[in-house]
């Protein structure tokens, strides 16, 4: 998955743009963009779309709920587990015991619905809370479920009261760069993805692109959009180019051809076990789609 596109819940209008876009993923969103009084309308709407929809697009299909403290959460997922999503993304996810938590209900949803136990995966954002960040590294324990985790700087920024996510310059200030540091390390440590969060200047396509090449160095595999014209930009800056990918070949055949050793030399650079492991994780980058 390497882009994720949201789509509010209750615009039939920007559904049918959705299922129409080449994002990896669909992120129907039932939370942040449906106000109040259009829930229960969302909820319908998005579980009629996925009926009926879903096999004219080769993406995965999620659902962002609302969170545990909304009360609403139960009404969402008894909606749209009907419909088969792939999976649910969870808001405000304060460590693995709210996934543990989503997964106990998925699994009476899944045995009600007559799917496969496990069959819906969850992708949390992890850091929307200062407990979500310091739960991060609660993801390490891991969980069959998790498809990656995320981030989200806004919610974070409400719930401490910071007046900006970014300084004068467009950088993320320490708090948001922690946040994000976070959600590297807990993907990691749970051997799942880690996926970017949204880039709202949604007509500024060179700052998104600066933006996901900065998160594809430092090890993001993916990014959320919020507006169709960024799925390209993201698809583009994290597919890896065919020059990586030749090298990561060439890495992983050096080893094998050496009978596996510690350390080999290629054209004069040394590659040890590290450098190994990144080429594997190039490659399975690319099986995955
Ligand atoms: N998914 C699908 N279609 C979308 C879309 C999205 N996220 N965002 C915009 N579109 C559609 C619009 O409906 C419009 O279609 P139309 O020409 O057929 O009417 C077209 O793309 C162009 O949209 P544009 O005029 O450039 O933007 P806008 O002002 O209509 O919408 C936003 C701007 C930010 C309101 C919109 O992009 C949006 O709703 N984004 C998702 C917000 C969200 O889910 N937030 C929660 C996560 S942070
Ligand atoms: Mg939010």
């Amino acid at each position: 998955m390497r882009s994720l596109l949201f789509v509010p819940g209750d615009s039939e209008r920007k559904l049918e743009k959705g299922f129409s876009s080449a994002a990896d993923v669909l992120l129907i969103d039932l939370e942040d963009s449906v106000s109040p009084q259009n829930k229960a309308a969302a909820r319908t709407l998005a579980a009629d779309v996925i009926r009926s929809r879903r096999g004219e697009t080769k993406a995965a299909i999620y659902v962002r709920v609302n969170d545990f403290a909304s009360g609403l959460l139960d009404d969402d997922l008894r909606a749209v587990i009907s419909a088969r999503p792939d999976g649910i993304m969870l808001p405000k996810a304060d460590g693995l015991a709210d996934i543990e938590r989503l997964s106990a209900k998925l699994r009476v949803r899944e045995a009600e619905n007559g799917l496969p136990d496990g069959a819906i995966r969850i992708l949390p954002i992890i850091s929307e809370t200062a407990a979500g960040v310091f739960g991060a590294s609660t993801y390490g324990r891991g969980n069959p479920r998790l498809s990656g985790v995320t981030w989200g700087a806004e919610d974070l920024s409400a719930a401490i009261g910071a007046r900006a996510t970014r300084d004068e310059n467009g950088r993320y200030t320490d708090l948001f760069r922690l946040a994000r540091s976070f959600t590297l390390l807990a993907a990691s440590a749970a051997e799942t993805a880690a996926i970017d969060t949204v880039f709202v200047n949604f007509r500024d396509s060179d700052g998104l692109r600066s933006e996901c090449l900065e998160a594809e160095r430092d090890g993001f595999t993916g990014k959320m959009a919020i507006h169709p014209d960024q799925v390209a930009v993201i698809n583009e800056a994290f597919t890896p180019s065919p020059e990586a990918l030749s090298e990561a070949r060439m890495v992983i055949e050096a080893f094998a051809a050496a009978g596996n050793p510690g350390v080999v030399g290629i054209g004069g650079k040394m590659f040890d076990r590290p450098h190994l492991r990144r080429a594997e994780r190039l490659l399975a980058r690319v099986k995955i789609g």
